[in-house]
């Protein structure tokens, strides 16, 4: 590949967290930077990394199907997360990333760099883990060169816990013993840009502290000089959840599936990076 300074790169899921901290990593490193997306004024705190606004919906290949001319490299960070949406993880997890993928070896890409989930390939039965996974298996197979990120949980999904101690009580999936090690999107941007650099092709990542889920929720309290207050709700009862929220909303249900499953696991990566989740509160708290 050519040098960093001449390539460029195109970048999906800009308007998203993570998406942010890549634009602005690969920016300082000096790529062409193109940031495709679908609602373009999303991206207006960014316009000073960006050279390039393509707009696209991923999910209709048409939209999409020049935004890679000239591209070297494609990263995407595409999918549903808290998204209210009649669309399924399916359809834009995989689907979506499918469109990409095709709209980028047509251009002739180089490289194809992609985030999913850690344990990937352990968690089949997770729609939205599936989702990704199929995608991953795609990109493995489309004879593009590539690199699959797998992170553990975002400090943006931390904030959640300090929600709860804010309103005074955070809920915890089962017993909160188990550990993570959440990542600053900074800190993981600068590991998918390692990975158009490097040769690894599979990389799992994670932050530099591991904690359990309780000590989580005990840091959301402390950072606020609150009491703590803790319920740990039982696994049956998720489990019973899960199967009811299905019942009347199949995506609510899977995600209620998602989070109980990483918060009822130990999500623990090799640790990159240097920003602690207790900075993360303090900066929340301003
Ligand atoms: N959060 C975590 O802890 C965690 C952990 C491991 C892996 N991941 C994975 O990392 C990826 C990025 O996560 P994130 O927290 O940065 O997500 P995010 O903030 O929700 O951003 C998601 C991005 O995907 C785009 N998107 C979603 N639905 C779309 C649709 N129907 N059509 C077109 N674009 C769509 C969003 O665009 P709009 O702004 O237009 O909606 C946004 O740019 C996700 O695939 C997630 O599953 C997350």
């Amino acid at each position: 590949m050519t040098t960093a300074a001449k390539q460029r790169v195109l970048i999906a899921g800009a308007t998203g967290y993570l998406g942010g901290f890549v634009v602005r990593e690969f920016k300082s490193r000096g790529y062409h930077v193109r940031a495709l997306a679908r609602s373009p004024h999303k991206l207006d705190p960014l316009k000073n990394e960006i050279d390039e606004i393509v707009t696209g919906e991923i999910t209709d290949p048409d939209s999409i199907k020049d935004v890679c001319e000239g591209i070297d490299v494609v990263f995407s960070s595409v999918g549903i997360t808290k998204q209210k949406t009649k669309l399924t993880f399916k359809d834009v997890d995989y689907q979506g990333n499918m469109n990409l993928l095709k709209a980028a070896k047509s251009a002739g890409v180089k490289k194809f760099i992609y985030v999913s989930v850690l344990n990937g390939p352990k968690l089949p039965h997770l729609a939205i883990v599936k989702a990704h996974e199929d995608f991953v298996d795609e990109l493995k197979a489309s004879g593009m060169d590539y690199a699959i990120l797998r992170p553990t949980g975002y400090f943006s999904d931390m904030g959640e816990f300090f929600d709860m101690a804010r309103k005074g009580r955070v809920y915890l999936f089962g017993s909160g013993d188990n550990s993570v090690n959440p990542i600053h999107g900074a800190d993981l941007a600068v590991s998918c840009v390692d990975a158009v650099e490097g040769h690894q092709q599979e990389i799992d990542v994670g932050g530099p502290q591991v904690l359990t889920w309780r000590e989580v929720a005990e840091l959301a309290f402390d950072v606020q000089g609150k009491q703590v207050k803790i319920t740990s709700v039982p696994v049956w009862l998720i489990k019973f959840a899960v199967k009811v929220t299905k019942l009347f909303n199949r995506h609510q249900g899977e995600l209620l599936a998602f989070v109980s499953t990483m918060m009822t696991s130990n999500v623990v990566a090799p640790a990159t990076g240097t920003r602690t989740l207790k900075e993360h509160y303090k900066a929340l708290q301003i």
